[in-house]
């Protein structure tokens, strides 16, 4: 069993666990995963590693409650044991020297946006943090994006995306970005992607379709990049942004969506 050493609650309903995983803390870097089974009847949840503590055995993951698995994992306390937590999985995102680079993180993601501006700045990049959020109550790390980036930005998005498009596009008109970063939402990624390629600026967005077994071998993960199918669990999660079928992207995101409404419903009613 994998011990969650810590929890913390960050609203709205994400949780931050630190789970003891020697192996998976010694190799992780940003951009990789790992897929947790909270225990024998649960399902596989891929969720992205947002920092490694190699000196304390762990490793730091934020994930939200947004279905009857995740809410499942977000019941366990501190002291408690989680079955399965396998990785790292996936690709790291190359950290070398870019010049000034942008990380934009929506929702959940705000962890490894930090990992990952932290590993930048150690390269000796210049780095802007965006923190993006569907209102204020939804912002958290605040502080530590400060600590960590050279400048950072906190933005609450309106359903058009208007905040977020008007503040990336006036950062990528006024810096010399040699290169931008994303993680969150596909529609946020997206608008991310589209602002950059605009500009002649490359973008590196980090992609989480529905994932089986995490290594390749069943192919739900499949998506379309630069016209070529991808599975991003092997090749992925990072690509490059102006490449991306989008589109497909999320009509597949959807495929399931009955069966996980009625998953919640079950797992509220005790019946899974
Ligand atoms: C490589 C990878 C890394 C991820 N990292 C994180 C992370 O760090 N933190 C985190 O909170 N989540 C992360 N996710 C998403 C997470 O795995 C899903 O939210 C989770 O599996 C949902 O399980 P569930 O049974 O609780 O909900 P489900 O019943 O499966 O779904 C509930 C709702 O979540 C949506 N959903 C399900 N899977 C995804 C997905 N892959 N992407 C977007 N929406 C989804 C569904 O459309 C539905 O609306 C990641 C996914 C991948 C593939
Ligand atoms: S999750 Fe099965 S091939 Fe990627």
């Amino acid at each position: 069993m994998y011990q969650v050493t810590e929890k913390r609650d960050v609203p709205p309903n994400i949780k931050m666990f630190k789970v003891r995983a020697p192996a998976v803390s010694r190799k992780a870097a940003p951009g990789q995963f790992v897929i947790v089974r909270t225990d024998e009847r649960g399902e596989r949840i891929p969720i992205t590693i947002a920092g490694a503590e190699p000196e304390e055995d762990t490793v730091t993951v934020y994930f939200a409650e947004v279905g009857a698995s995740t809410r499942d994992l977000g019941r366990l306390g501190e002291g408690d044991g989680i079955l399965n937590f396998s990785g790292p999985l996936g690709n790291a995102i190359p950290v070398k020297g870019y010049g000034e680079v942008l990380c934009v993180a929506g929702g959940v993601f705000q962890g490894v946006n930090l990992y990952l501006a932290k590993a930048l700045r150690g390269e000796g990049n210049r780095v802007t943090c965006v923190q993006v959020a569907k209102g204020m109550d939804h912002l958290f790390l605040v502080d530590e994006a400060r600590e960590a980036c050279d400048e950072s930005y906190a933005v609450v998005d309106d359903d058009e995306g208007g905040g977020l498009k008007g503040l990336v596009a006036r950062l990528l008109d006024e810096k010399k970005m040699s290169r931008v970063f994303t993680f969150g939402p596909v529609p946020m990624q997206r608008a991310v992607a589209e602002l950059a390629s605009a500009r002649g600026v490359p973008s590196s967005v980090n992609l989480y379709p529905v994932m089986v077994d995490g290594t390749g071998m069943c192919g739900a993960c499949r998506v379309t990049v630069g016209g070529a199918t991808r599975f991003a669990c092997i090749d992925g999660p990072e690509f490059d942004g102006a490449s991306v079928d989008f589109d497909e992207l999320t009509s597949r995101l959807r495929y399931y969506t009955p069966q996980e409404k009625i998953a919640m419903v079950l797992n509220e009613r005790g019946v899974i």
